[in-house]
């Protein structure tokens, strides 16, 4: 089963850089692994070009309205993202959480719209409000999402503060113990150096920090 490779470039990034980038990272046929990009929303179509060809590389969006299409000024839902072949949308991030004051709720509408729009809902979680998280969400939908387990002291813009490859393991038994038999990836200061030990015990990562510069991204996506 091929593992997921997750890159979350949040806020980063103008057009020059989005183009830079995507110039720089070497794409491949039948790769190890699917790769995952996600751009802030005004890059999706200049990624989408590039890798429209590409059968393992697939297109995310970093977050999506919980509501549906309308008056909603502001907001990017799944009408809007039509035609752009998305098919992940990571959801609940905890920087959404801390900053935008995103609530499990909120999440769990999130997820119903996805689904909806035949979007596969990555739902970024960590093990202390897993249960109410999942509580949020209808049993029928849960079996349906991606679970990403991010500790948000590991994400390196906050310390970076790794948990052992035991501690995830644990984490990932918790988590299908609630959500069931589904896909379970680790997120926090994933780099070059740590991903194949992430990688031995999930269904893949995702990478903030490390996905920023196509030539370190690369050494994570293309790894056995
Ligand atoms: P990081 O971010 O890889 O920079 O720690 C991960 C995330 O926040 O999803």
């Amino acid at each position: 089963m091929k593992k997921i490779i997750v890159a979350n470039w949040k806020s980063n990034k103008n057009q020059e850089e989005v183009e830079f980038w995507l110039d720089t990272f070497k794409t491949y046929t039948d790769l190890n692994n699917e790769v995952v990009i996600a751009p802030p929303y005004p890059f999706l179509s200049l990624v989408a070009d590039k890798v429209k060809d590409q059968k393992d590389i697939s297109l995310a969006v970093q977050n999506l309205s919980a509501y549906p299409a309308g008056s909603y000024t502001g907001e990017i839902c799944v009408r809007n993202i039509e035609g752009f072949e998305i098919k992940y949308a990571i959801l609940g991030h905890s920087e959404r959480r801390r900053y935008l004051g995103e609530n499990h709720q909120d999440v769990a509408n999130k997820v119903d719209l996805c689904l909806a729009g035949k979007i596969t809902p990555i739902i970024c979680i960590d093990v202390d409000y897993l249960e109410d998280q999942a509580s949020a969400i209808s049993s029928e939908n849960l079996e349906k999402c991606i679970v990403a387990y991010e500790p948000p002291n590991a994400i390196s813009t906050n310390g970076g503060e790794n948990p052992s490859v035991k501690e995830v393991s644990k984490a990932v038994i918790k988590i299908k113990e609630i959500f069931g038999e589904i896909k379970v990836i680790y997120g926090g200061n994933v780099t070059p150096d740590n991903v194949s030990d992430y990688l031995s015990t999930t269904d893949g990562v995702l990478v903030g920090g490390a996905s920023l510069d196509a030539k370190i991204f690369e050494q994570l996506a293309y790894k056995e």
